[in-house]
């Protein structure tokens, strides 16, 4: 049975991660993550409502503070690493690249080469389809990546540490996850779906920049379903997967007609600006040839879940809490301090 650190634990995936967890074929979990989003409670009460407190212990640290992470490594025996923490976005990335430079690839740097020293025999990195850029093919992992954000750039400069390390891993599994959507203990509407979402229900009208840019989407569900599966399967090598489905390829606008089929009094208003340029697709073979069909939602049971679980939110999405660029700000100096 492994002991597993967990970076970014309490996140949006994290969450979703904790959730599906079987926790009968594990040791230990240590989630090290800061609690930026006000997630811990929630996530605290989950482990005391399944009795798995002795199972689960959360560190509310920086990852970049090194010398209490090798602390955690020796105490705990670290076996396996599922590295999801760090800053998500490109607005976020882009609102101070030395902070992103620091957390995204300085102290990710840090914690494989800690892993390294402690000999964790599984690693398991959380990627992101961004770093296509924009591709006018169909992407596949053999696709050479072309990041046109501070976001993308750091993700790939993680799997580039990866790789540099390769022989020093059992296995090594990098995910190239899809733009996710839909709801875990943590809420975001700073993501295309959710934010249609938002705009639909609260100011009746979905604003798209032309709407005609390509993404592949994948339901938070989801994705932390491949990551409880995947940390139970023995994947030798260094293997990087798209994670995500055909189907979930969509443009923004067929995204946003879904969304504002669930609403009576909606309108989609095209604005033309190209406030964000990626676009591309993705292919995701060599997934599916290996997982087979396990992912639970396609796009459109996928925006039915997330209306579903929406229906009864209060309407303060404009919180801080709900976006990753004013979280970032807000804890610009917790983020840029190692010893806390
Ligand atoms: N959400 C997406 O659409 C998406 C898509 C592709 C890939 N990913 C990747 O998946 C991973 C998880 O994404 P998410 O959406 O769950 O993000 P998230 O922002 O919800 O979670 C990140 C977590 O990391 C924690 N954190 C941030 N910096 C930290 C630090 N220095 N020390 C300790 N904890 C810190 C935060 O408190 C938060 O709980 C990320 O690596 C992201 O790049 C996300």
């Amino acid at each position: 049975m492994n002991n597993i650190l967990i970076t970014g634990g309490l996140g949006y995936i994290g969450s979703s991660l904790i959730k599906q967890l079987n926790f009968k074929i594990v040791n230990k979990i240590v989630i090290v993550d800061l609690d930026l989003f006000h997630t811990k409670e929630q996530i605290n009460s989950f482990i005391k409502k399944n009795n798995i407190e002795s199972k689960v212990i959360i560190k509310k640290i920086n990852f970049a503070n090194i010398i209490v992470l090798d602390e955690i490594f020796k105490l705990y025996k670290i076996d396996m690493v599922i590295h999801l923490g760090g800053l998500v976005g490109d607005p976020a990335c882009a609102f101070n690249i030395e902070l992103t430079k620091k957390i995204n690839t300085d102290a990710t740097n840090k914690l494989v080469d800690l892993s390294v020293k402690h000999r964790v025999a599984k690693f398991i990195y959380a990627s992101t389809c961004s770093v296509y850029g924009i591709n006018e093919q169909l992407c596949s992992e053999h696709t050479e990546p072309k990041p046109i954000s501070e976001y993308a750039r750091s993700k790939l400069e993680g799997e580039i540490k990866l790789h540099s390390v390769k022989d020093k891993f059992d296995e090594i599994i990098i995910l190239r996850f899809s733009t996710l959507y839909g709801v875990s203990q943590r809420i975001r509407f700073d993501l295309v779906g959710n934010l249609f979402y938002a705009k639909a229900k609260w100011e009746k009208s979905i604003s798209v920049f032309g709407g005609w840019q390509w993404r592949p989407f994948i339901n938070v569900k989801d994705a932390g379903l491949v990551l409880s599966i995947l940390l139970n399967m023995n994947i030798p090598g260094i293997n990087t997967y798209n994670v995500g489905l055909d189907t979930g390829n969509s443009t923004l606008e067929n995204l946003a007609t879904l969304i504002k089929s669930r609403f009576k009094d909606c309108e989609i208003v095209d604005t033309g600006a190209k406030e964000d340029a990626r676009n591309y697709k993705v292919n995701f073979d060599k997934f599916h040839n290996k997982f087979g069909n396990i992912l639970k939602f396609d796009l459109n049971n996928g925006v039915e879940d997330l209306c579903n679980d929406l229906d009864n939110f209060e309407n303060n999405w404009k919180s801080t809490l709900y976006s990753n660029l004013l979280t970032t700000k807000n804890n610009f100096k917790i983020l840029m301090t190692d010893d806390n």
